[in-house]
């Protein structure tokens, strides 16, 4: 019977989609369909978190060690509210499926919300309600039901038929509730209040249930929350010891013995259903409303590691660990695992299965531009593959804990992620962020965090802070001291950093943290120092660049340079909010990729790499022009808002992918009002040597003019109408070109897709790129003309964007303006749709219509 279950799930886990592989005596079921929302700027319920305060607070005592919070012995509040009741007529209520974003449909311009958070309507009170069925089996007391959240933003709050259940303030934390005990059956009144106040974030943190919910039914005795934590702790190439450790939770009534057992498998081996090994069963008793760890290891022979592509390959394990009684299975509970070796080594950097791997790293936000932040496994997937397409390695979750599904991609994929937590501690950086809750919640936010997380293969590093105030002072040394402490007694096997930007070598904070990760002084010189003073811990750049840019974009005279402040002459274009994609560009602090590349060479091998400002740009802190009347969204990506790369992308791809063919040239070639004005040619290529044609005629070869350089540059070139071509050499042969041509007047739009097929499901994308072209198909590069989507078939717009972060016409909207070029629609099946979606687009003007055609299954 085993083996036809594990044929089944090994099947399943093929796809590594651990959600979809059977648990005997476990059900987690979505709870993302088919919920009532209302937003309300005025309270409409009196209540605050400071009431609720005291009922929500003894959630933290699974995840503190100190003294637990009390159960108030008052009557919760709430009770008395319209929106807890089931009699509640919510017909006028809007309908939503999560993760539900209540911000991202605008429209800009909110009052109160600064351009730092993205000028979005975060703010006010949500509601959100579902009728929950509950079957007599579900509360015949030998069951537990939990509510698994894996983000609500924030400050939410659960009833359950008009009970508070709890809650969970950090809009980051992924939390369960224990809904057991108000359960009945029939209709369930499950009820999510959730506040934002202004001024509550840096950036922009979106707003509502945004991430997923899910409904576990299990025995009374089950493996806890989070309750495996797999280790490697000996790996080689012949065997490897995995150290399982499970923690049993016993919520039923009465002591019980239960028999534990776990199975290795190779995700995606193919080979069959054998386990590749078997932990011995071991027999425990626990007591009524007690927890029991049972640990022990086994060896896997031959393992197959996990590591980052190009020169690894992510291989994943799947612990399945199995609770039972006799012949009856009580709890299944699955763990996913990758068998890998992680070094810190302060002279070489970064080593995974004693190889030492450059880290070509970005940080992101976590929004998905027009989306928001409700979590797309679509969205996030496709970042992921172009951050990969570009040959990035690593990523940093800044500033706050992931979507737990965004590690599950990483673990596929190959990333390593250096897993953040907090932005600050317990001083704040606006107003109402973080350091409200920090005296309170830091402990339990943080245990929550690492145990959630410290399964996922990928997480190569944890980082506790980012650019936290006062560094230089005793008490954010103090401060960090706990949050290490707190990271190692959770995972002893894993190093904690916290990124820095203004610690000096001989402030108390750097000593204290196992990693020196810094912000932007690296490239100021500062590398050396703190290597000099800490000679036993790895260094790397965990914030980089921050160079600025908008898309397409190019102002003159360019600097002749490798780096310059976007506010100097030739460099941006501040009327119209346009920076160069020269991108020789920075904000006042940081540097040009160029200037940042150099720096690494400088230290290597002990540098163990960096972490870009940013991969994508994101909604929020649109630097430099974050005050009245100022853009939306950021300019440090090296993609925009909408998925398309600007020049740098080709920049990092010369670096990051030296293999890689590829010649990249900018800027456009479209001037006619430069003719015989200079006007610099650029390429970014990995190649030796480079020579550039205009019209046929040579501006002359290149040489690569020092290590870490992949910029060549023709500064002295006059523009005349035609085309500019540039040839990449390596030993002597030719590798990679590129063209640009003069594009003539916009005559049509170029319409592709991203995928032709997808799934039917109401939450898969298709990502619609528009090109406006000349009637030789040449992109026409500064065209702003407006183009409108239109989907027949089972299909349905979701967003529009382009790119622009000056572009105020809300995500939704049908119609959108093209920015240098281009605009972008995403697109999604209707729920349980199949067939034929036809996305046509139109311009304006005497523009021929494109049209693609995407097929749901
Ligand atoms: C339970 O709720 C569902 C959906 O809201 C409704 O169709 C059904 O009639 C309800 N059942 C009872 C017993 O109230
Ligand atoms: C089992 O592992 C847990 C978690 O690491 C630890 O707290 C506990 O002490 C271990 N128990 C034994 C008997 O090793
Ligand atoms: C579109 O481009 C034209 C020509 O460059 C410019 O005058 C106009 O202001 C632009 N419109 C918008 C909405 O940006």
């Amino acid at each position: 019977m085993f083996a036809l279950t594990y044929l089944v799930f090994l099947a399943v886990a093929n796809a590594a989609n651990a959600a979809t592989i059977p648990t005997p005596g476990r059900v987690r079921t979505s709870l993302n369909d088919n919920w009532k929302f209302s937003r309300f700027t005025n309270n409409p319920d009196s209540l605050s978190y400071n009431s609720l305060k005291p009922w929500l607070l003894p959630q933290a005592n699974l995840f503190i060690t100190g003294t637990k919070y009390p159960n108030p012995s008052a009557s919760s509040p709430g009770a008395n509210i319209p929106y807890v009741q089931s009699s509640f007529n919510d017909d006028t209520w809007q309908q939503v499926d999560l993760p539900h974003d209540w911000a991202i449909t605008g429209p800009f311009g909110a009052p109160g919300i600064s351009g730092g958070m993205g000028r979005l309507p975060t703010n006010g009170i949500g509601w959100y309600r579902k009728t929950l069925l509950a079957t007599a089996d579900d509360i015949s007391g030998t069951k537990s039901i939990f509510l698994d959240v894996d983000g609500a933003m924030s400050y939410a709050a659960v009833w359950l038929n008009g009970n508070l259940v709890g809650g969970w303030p950090w809009g980051y934390a992924s939390w369960r509730l224990d809904l057991t005990r108000y359960l009945r059956e029939g209709n369930n009144t499950l009820a999510i209040r959730l506040e934002n106040a202004v001024d509550n974030s840096r950036w922009y943190p979106g707003a509502g249930i945004y991430r997923n919910l899910w409904l576990v039914k299990v025995d009374r005795m089950h493996v806890a929350q989070w309750g495996t934590q797999v280790t490697t702790p000996d790996v080689s190439e012949k065997e490897a010891t995995v150290k399982v450790v499970v923690q049993v939770e016993n919520l039923g009534g009465a002591a019980r013995e239960v028999d534990v057992s776990t199975r290795i498998y190779a995700v995606g081996d193919g080979s069959g259903a054998e386990a590749v090994a078997t932990i011995k069963t071991v027999t425990t008793a626990v007591a009524a409303g007690e927890k029991r760890f049972v640990n022990d290891s086994v060896t896997v022979p031959n393992p197959r590691l996990w590591g980052p592509p190009p020169s690894q390959t992510p291989h994943l394990y799947l612990a399945v660990t199995t609770l039972s009684s006799g012949s009856a299975v009580i709890d299944t509970y699955t763990t996913r695992f990758g068998i890998r070796s992680i070094t810190y080594s302060p002279s070489n950097g970064l080593l995974i299965n004693s190889q030492r791997v450059y880290v070509q790293g970005t940080c992101n936000h976590h929004d998905q531009g027009a989306l928001g932040a409700a979590y797309n496994h679509r969205a996030t997937q496709r970042q992921l593959q172009i951050l990969r397409d570009m040959g990035a390695n690593a990523l940093r979750t800044s500033h706050n804990p992931p979507a737990p599904d965004l590690l599950d991609l990483a673990d596929e994929m190959g990333f390593l992620v250096l897993d953040e937590a907090f932005d600050c501690w317990s001083a704040g950086k606006t107003a109402n962020d973080y350091h409200l809750l920090y005296p309170e919640w830091h402990e339990a936010d943080l245990r929550a965090f690492i145990r959630r997380d410290r399964n996922h293969p990928s997480v190569i590093a944890w980082s506790i802070g980012n650019e936290v105030q006062n560094q230089e002072s005793a008490l954010v040394a103090r401060e960090a001291i706990e949050l290490q402490s707190i990271v190692h007694s959770e995972d002893p096997s894993r190093q904690v950093t916290s990124a820095m930007n203004a610690a000096t070598p001989d402030h108390a904070l750097p000593a204290t943290l196992d990693i020196i990760g810094l912000n932007y002084q690296g490239e100021y010189g500062n590398y050396a120092a703190f290597h000099q003073k800490f000679p036993d811990k790895m260094i790397w750049g965990s914030e980089t660049a921050s160079c600025i840019s908008s898309r397409g974009t190019y102002f003159f005279p360019v600097h002749s340079g490798n780096n310059n402040r976007y506010s100097a002459v030739g460099s941006s274009d501040a009327a119209a909010r346009y920076i160069s994609a020269y991108e020789l560009a920075d904000p006042g602090w940081g540097d040009s990729p160029d200037a940042v590349f150099v720096a690494q060479e400088r230290f290597q091998p002990w540098v163990a790499g960096e972490f870009v400002w940013t991969g994508f740009d994101y909604l929020g802190e649109p630097t430099p022009w974050g005050g009245q009347g100022g853009s939306r969204s950021s300019y440090f990506g090296i993609v925009d808002l909408a998925g398309f790369p600007k020049d740098r992308f080709w920049l990092y791809q010369a670096r990051w992918r030296p293999e890689k063919a590829m010649v990249h040239l900018l800027p456009h070639w479209t001037w006619p009002e430069r003719v015989g004005d200079v006007t610099p040619v650029h390429v970014f290529s990995g190649a030796e040597e480079v020579e550039v044609w205009v019209n046929g005629v040579s501006q002359g070869r290149r040489k690569k003019s020092g290590k870490g350089v992949y910029r060549f540059r023709w500064d002295e070139v006059k523009y005349q109408a035609g085309e500019v071509v540039a040839v990449g050499y390596k030993d002597g042969k030719e590798w990679g070109r590129d063209v640009k041509k003069t594009a003539g007047k916009a005559a049509a739009l170029a319409v592709s897709v991203d995928r032709a097929v997808i799934d039917g499901d109401g939450r898969d994308l298709a990502y619609v790129r528009v090109e406006v072209v000349d009637d030789k198909g040449t992109m026409v590069p500064r065209t702003n003309n407006t183009v409108e989507f239109s989907v027949a078939g089972p299909g349905k717009l979701v967003a529009t964007d382009n790119g622009d972060p000056t572009d105020m016409t809300a995500f939704p909207s049908a119609s959108r303006r093209a920015f240098s070029g281009l605009a972008l629609g995403i697109v999604k099946a209707e729920k349980g749709a199949k067939g034929k979606i036809t996305v046509t687009v139109r311009g304006d003007g005497l523009i021929r219509e494109g049209e693609v055609v995407v097929t749901a299954q």
